[in-house]
């Protein structure tokens, strides 16, 4: 049933593949829908080269007049409902938002996609008043460096993490071989053959810990409503 949109309108920040991770990861143990909301259908392409998890449904072609419908269809038939969305603010992705449980925000720790976030959080809270609910949503890094972060990078990061108001996922995505060869050769993290990418069994270890730590805020976002 929860609706998770990832939004950044800054392309490049990491949207399409944290969503695949977390909708693969999650397909496991779950029924899932993928809805793939970005007229370039990158998660439509990767579901293309490879076999997917036979309870992940993927969505293509949500537009601005769809998109609402897509995920009312999709919330009742299945217990998670992933939305990845284009690179630029629209009312597609103001729909997406306003049904949605807990947004996440991508960012890689960088100048433009700090502010790219700043953006989509602005966003996010005019979409709140709109519906007249509170949205969760918090900034996820990704990309991040494993070791040897540059000092950009921790600069950015930290600001993030030490603004009260702004919710911050513990989890980052790193950057690793795993989750870009998903592109290449579809499939998920798991099916991939541990002696063409580097270091798969910190990569797997990087997604199920991103998906528990999803499903810890979503958890805490319905207790809240509930409280409310
Ligand atoms: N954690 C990661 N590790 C390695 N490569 C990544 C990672 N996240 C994204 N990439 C690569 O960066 C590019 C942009 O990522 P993508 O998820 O498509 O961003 P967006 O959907 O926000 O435009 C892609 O080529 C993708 O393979
Ligand atoms: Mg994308």
């Amino acid at each position: 049933m929860p609706t998770i949109s990832f939004a950044n309108s800054k392309g490049g920040s990491g949207k399409t593949t944290s969503a695949l991770l977390l909708a693969c990861e999650l397909a496991h143990s779950s029924s899932v829908t993928l809805i793939d909301a970005d007229p370039r259908q990158p998660v439509t392409r990767w579901a293309a080269l490879s076999e997917k998890p036979a309870s992940l449904t993927i969505v293509s072609n949500a537009t601005e007049r769809t998109v609402l419908d897509q995920i009312e269809a999709a919330a009742v038939r299945d217990p998670f409902v992933i939305v990845d969305l284009e690179g630029t603010a629209s009312r597609l992705t103001s729909y997406a938002i306003s049904q949605s449980d807990l947004v996440i925000v991508p960012m890689k720790e960088q100048q433009q996609d700090a502010s790219a976030a700043l953006d989509v959080i602005a966003e996010i809270h005019r979409d709140m008043k709109a519906v007249r609910r509170e949205i969760d949503y918090a900034v996820l890094f990704t990309q991040s460096k494993v070791v040897a972060k540059s000092r950009t990078a921790r600069h950015i990061a930290r600001q993030f993490r030490e603004n009260d108001r702004v919710a911050v996922f513990d989890v980052e995505i790193n950057e690793r071989d795993a989750f870009s060869a998903l592109f290449a050769v579809g499939g998920t993290v798991r099916d991939l053959d541990p002696k063409s990418v580097n270091n798969l069994a910190a990569a797997i270890d990087n997604v199920a810990a991103f998906a528990a730590e999803t499903i810890e805020r979503l958890r805490k976002a319905a207790a809240k409503r509930k409280v409310a």
